[in-house]
């Protein structure tokens, strides 16, 4: 678990990156997320919809891409926020992506009203796919 300061670190990046969020389509569904690299760097992203709707990316692989493309592979924790009326948990979608590079990651789930939740990838993808071959 993470220290209840960074937890409140997280969520206050998911909660500025939310700020930026680009959703005319959604009727303004902002998401936010943060994303907590080993190591400790903090990588945040919004959701960017599109006008061909299928090729909206949502907060989290925003945020974990931006991991990934800064040269990290491991997770430690992803924070996402939304004025939901409960916390927001991540789609599917995200959540294969999420454990591609944190099995094992805290999950903190928000609303901007101040409620969170958390949870672990382990609950939330359970037989999670990897993709292996018979005998791999
Ligand atoms: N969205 C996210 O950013 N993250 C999620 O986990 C769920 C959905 C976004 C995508 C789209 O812009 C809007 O919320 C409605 O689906």
């Amino acid at each position: 678990m993470l220290d209840t300061d960074l937890n409140a670190r997280l969520v206050l990046e998911a909660r500025k990156a939310r700020e930026q969020a680009y959703a005319p389509y959604s009727g303004e569904f902002k998401v936010g997320a943060a994303v907590m690299a080993e190591g400790g760097e903090i990588f945040s992203g919004c959701n960017v919809e599109n006008a061909s709707f299928g090729a909206t990316m949502c907060a989290e692989r925003v945020a974990v891409f931006k991991a990934i493309a800064a040269g990290h592979r491991r997770i430690q924790a992803v924070a996402v926020i939304a004025d939901t009326t409960d916390p927001i948990p991540p789609c599917g979608m995200c959540r294969q992506v999420i454990a591609e590079f944190g099995s094992d990651a805290e999950v903190i789930m928000a609303n901007v009203t101040g409620d969170s939740r958390t949870s672990n990838m382990r609950d939330l993808l359970p037989s999670v796919f990897h993709f292996r071959r018979r005998g791999q």
